[in-house]
Parts: C-alpha cells; sequence; structure tokens
C-alpha cells in the first residue's frame, strides 16, 4: 500500500485519512474495499452523505443514463430539464405532503455554505447581526457558519474573531432546558440588558458532529416561540439528521415545527454527489435580489439526477420502516454494550439510524475507533473531546452486515479495554 504521494505532497491539513490509513478502491451500499482487498463495513458513510448506500443500484443506472445521453452536467443556474425534474419531484414527495410552501434556494453544494446562505437572509430580513446558537453546535467551516459553531479546535483555525454569536447552552447541555431560554427570555425584554436582539435561533434537532445530543420537541418549541416572539427566524440545520436519518425525511417530522429556512446538504443529492439546498419561507425569499447569494457549482445535474431517484424512497413507508427498525437494533446493541460496563458511565443517545456511544474518554473512543479499523470497521468519534461513538451506517444496510458490524465494535471495545 503506497501512500507516500499523500504524505508528501497532500496538505497537513488531511484528517479521515489519519483514522483509516489505507486506500480505497471500491465500495457498494455499506462496504468499502481497499487495495489489499480487505473490505470493510462503513458505519461512517461519508459523515452522513451515504445515506442510501455507496453506489446504490437504482441511482448508478440513473446517473449513466444521463451521462449517455450527454445529459447538462454542470449549468451554473440555468434551468435544465433535470433540475426541473428534481424540483417537481421534491414538491410532490416531501413538501406538499407537510403543507410546507418554502422554496428551493441551491448554493455551492456544501453545508457550510447552505449555512452561509441562511444567516444572510435572516440578517436581510430582520435587519439585524446578531444570531443565536447553541453550545456544541456544528454548522461548517467558513466564517459565517464557524461562528455558530462550537468546537474551540475549529474556531481557533478561523485566525479572526467569530462575532456576532450569542451562544445558548443546548437542551442536553449542562445549565440548558427550558429554563436557560426563559432566563435569556427575560434578559433580552430587560431593555438595559446590552443584548442584540437575534436575526435567527439555528439549532440543529439532533446534534450530530456535537455528540448525538437529542432536543426534544418540547424544547425546540420553546426555541421557535422565542425566536418568533423576540421578532427573529427559526432555522433548522437538518444537514446531517435530515434525508431520512432519523427515520422521517426530516428529523423534526411529527413535531409541529414550523421552522423558517431548513438547510439540507449532504444525503440531499443521494449518491454522494454534492448538493446543497435551503427551503425558505416564501415571504422570506421573496428579499433576495437575483444572484446575491451566487456560486459556481449551484447546477450539479448528477445530483439532481441522483438525487430524484433518492426522493422515490420516501414515497411509501419501506426504508423508514426499515431505519426505525434498524435503529432499534442498534440501540439495544449499543444498550447491552453499555450496561455490560455499567461502572464506566456510558450512555447510548440517538434517533433512527444516528445513534451515539457516549463512553466519557476521548482517548479510549479513539482507541476503538483504530481497533475498529483494523478489525474492518470504519467508525468516527464526535462530540465533546471526541468521547462519544457515533454509529451512520448507510440507510439501505442489510441486516446482516449492520450485525457484523455491531459485533465488530464490541469486539474493538474489548480489544480497546485490553490495551489499556
Ligand atoms: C449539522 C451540520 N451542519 C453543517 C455542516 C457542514 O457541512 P459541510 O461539511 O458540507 O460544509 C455539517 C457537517 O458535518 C453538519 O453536520
Amino acid at each position: 500500500m503506497d501512500t507516500s504521494i499523500f504524505e508528501h505532497r497532500e496538505s497537513e491539513i488531511r484528517g479521515y485519512c489519519r483514522a483509516y490509513p489505507t486506500v480505497f478502491t471500491a465500495a457498494s451500499n455499506a462496504r468499502q474495499t481497499d487495495e489489499q482487498g480487505r473490505s470493510y463495513l462503513d458505519f461512517f458513510a461519508g459523515a452522513g452523505v451515504l445515506n442510501f448506500g455507496h453506489n446504490n443500484e437504482r441511482m448508478k443506472r440513473a446517473v449513466i443514463r444521463f451521462l449517455e445521453d450527454d445529459g447538462v452536467v454542470h449549468s451554473l443556474d440555468m434551468y435544465t430539464d433535470v433540475k426541473r425534474a428534481f424540483i417537481e419531484r421534491f414538491v410532490e414527495v416531501v413538501l406538499e405532503p407537510r403543507g410546507m410552501d418554502h422554496r428551493l434556494q441551491f448554493m455551492g453544494p456544501t453545508g457550510t455554505n447552505a449555512v452561509e446562505a441562511a444567516l444572510k437572509l435572516a440578517r436581510r430580513v430582520t435587519g439585524r447581526h446578531e444570531i443565536v446558537a447553541f453550545g456544541r453546535g456544528f454548522h461548517g467551516m467558513t466564517l459565517g457558519a464557524l461562528a455558530l459553531t462550537a468546537n474551540d479546535y475549529f474556531r481557533q483555525a478561523g485566525g479572526v474573531p467569530l462575532a456576532h454569536v450569542t451562544r445558548l447552552p443546548f437542551e442536553t447541555e449542562p445549565g440548558g432546558g427550558l429554563k436557560a431560554l426563559e432566563e435569556y427570555r427575560s434578559r433580552i425584554e430587560d431593555p438595559s440588558s446590552g443584548l442584540n436582539p437575534p436575526a435567527a435561533f439555528v439549532v440543529e434537532v439532533i446534534q450530530a458532529e456535537g455528540g448525538v445530543n437529542v432536543a426534544t420537541a418540547e424544547w425546540l418549541h420553546a426555541v421557535q416561540d422565542l425566536a418568533h416572539d423576540l421578532g427573529a427566524l427559526f432555522v433548522i440545520d437538518d444537514i446531517q439528521a435530515g434525508c431520512g436519518r432519523t427515520g422521517s425525511y426530516f428529523s423534526f417530522d411529527g413535531m409541529g415545527l414550523d421552522p423558517d429556512i431548513v438547510t439540507l446538504a449532504k444525503g440531499v443529492g443521494g449518491f454522494g454527489t454534492p448538493m446543497a439546498m435551503n427551503l425558505n419561507k416564501p415571504e422570506h425569499d421573496a428579499r433576495w435580489s437575483p444572484g446575491e447569494h451566487t456560486g459556481t457549482f449551484r447546477g450539479q445535474g448528477i445530483s439532481f439526477v441522483a438525487g430524484r431517484e433518492a426522493l422515490e424512497y420516501f414515497t411509501d413507508d419501506d426504508l423508514m420502516d426499515a431505519v426505525t427498525a434498524k435503529g432499534q437494533r442498534m440501540r439495544d446493541r449499543l444498550q447491552t454494550l453499555a450496561d455490560a460496563h455499567g461502572d464506566k458511565g456510558w450512555e447510548v443517545r440517538g434517533r433512527g439510524m444516528m445513534q451515539g456511544l457516549d463512553v466519557v474518554d476521548g482517548g479510549f473512543a479513539k482507541a476503538v475507533q483504530t481497533a475498529a479499523f483494523e478489525a474492518g470497521l470504519l467508525i468516527g468519534p464526535c462530540g465533546s473531546g471526541g468521547r462519544v461513538l457515533k454509529l451512520i451506517p448507510p440507510l439501505t444496510i442489510p441486516d446482516d452486515d449492520l450485525d457484523d458490524g455491531l459485533d465488530l465494535l464490541a469486539g474493538a471495545i474489548d480489544t480497546a479495554l485490553g490495551a489499556a
């Protein structure tokens, strides 16, 4: 296995490849193969991009057909037939059944760009600059989104003060919950509090990178009410928890929430090809002027084709029922592991097929990740100090692979405990 070109010529910024030091050559559904022909079960799924598996057969066929027909792969944001087909299907399958009349805004195809666009729009609509974000939140690496991201390692790399953000504790953080929201309300309603009124509250329903922290519907409603009472927009960042990950299209489905803006990216392009998209309430969206948040890659034909195919998974309950069942299977297994090590204070958190095992100690989580890799399983730690083992396999993973991966995880935990 020759990795020298990466080590000598690729930037020091290399990240995931350090945790998974091999050269991958092929991938299918929940498995990846390396140059040595070694197969790995993928419980990381491109950090939540590959909800429908690597090289999803249906999407691959559609993409090959599109390429063979000389479809328009790149179009800036010009109208194309495949973009129309994607939008029409998204409206039919996702928006109309939920009574959502949001407009679809495409931007440069990364999550952080979607967050930037949401911030600009909220600031435009309200004429304010302050944004309320939450502890442990993760929203991306560009300066606006980075200002919302809580993790100090990433913030330090920004190199400039990250301003215009009021930080409140997330529901599950020490000092969080309804009381913290009420305290903020009473402070900001005091004309001498010195606080700037916010343009938006930006929140993840389940903080993914932040450690699989799950908010309740009650708390999210309180955030939404507070936002609206203060004349601010309520923005849900569903970039990692959306697109079916939690057992429904949006992570907030069934909660009766009414977000002004929803940010989507990662899984929305279906095939692992990039796309980002915000859903803006029409009265807010009307405040944009043409091209104000422009970008070269806002019309990725392959992503529209594959993303449209992905929507077919949401026309019946089959995949979402399977996600609920597999999510429970993951949760039960993690709970068994936590119970088996009851003295260590481990905790299982998550919903659907985003489940985390908080092993309290980041060094230990890292040792488990390494042992898992050596045993043939890809997992990614997250959370404060990297203490949470997050499992986000493709939603399409076969039951046997899921069970095998959970067995490998249990073995990796034993290996890491043995080495400790
Ligand atoms: C909730 C959330 N928002 C935003 C982002 C940033 O997305 P990207 O890495 O595509 O810029 C991420 C990435 O992990 C995320 O999980």
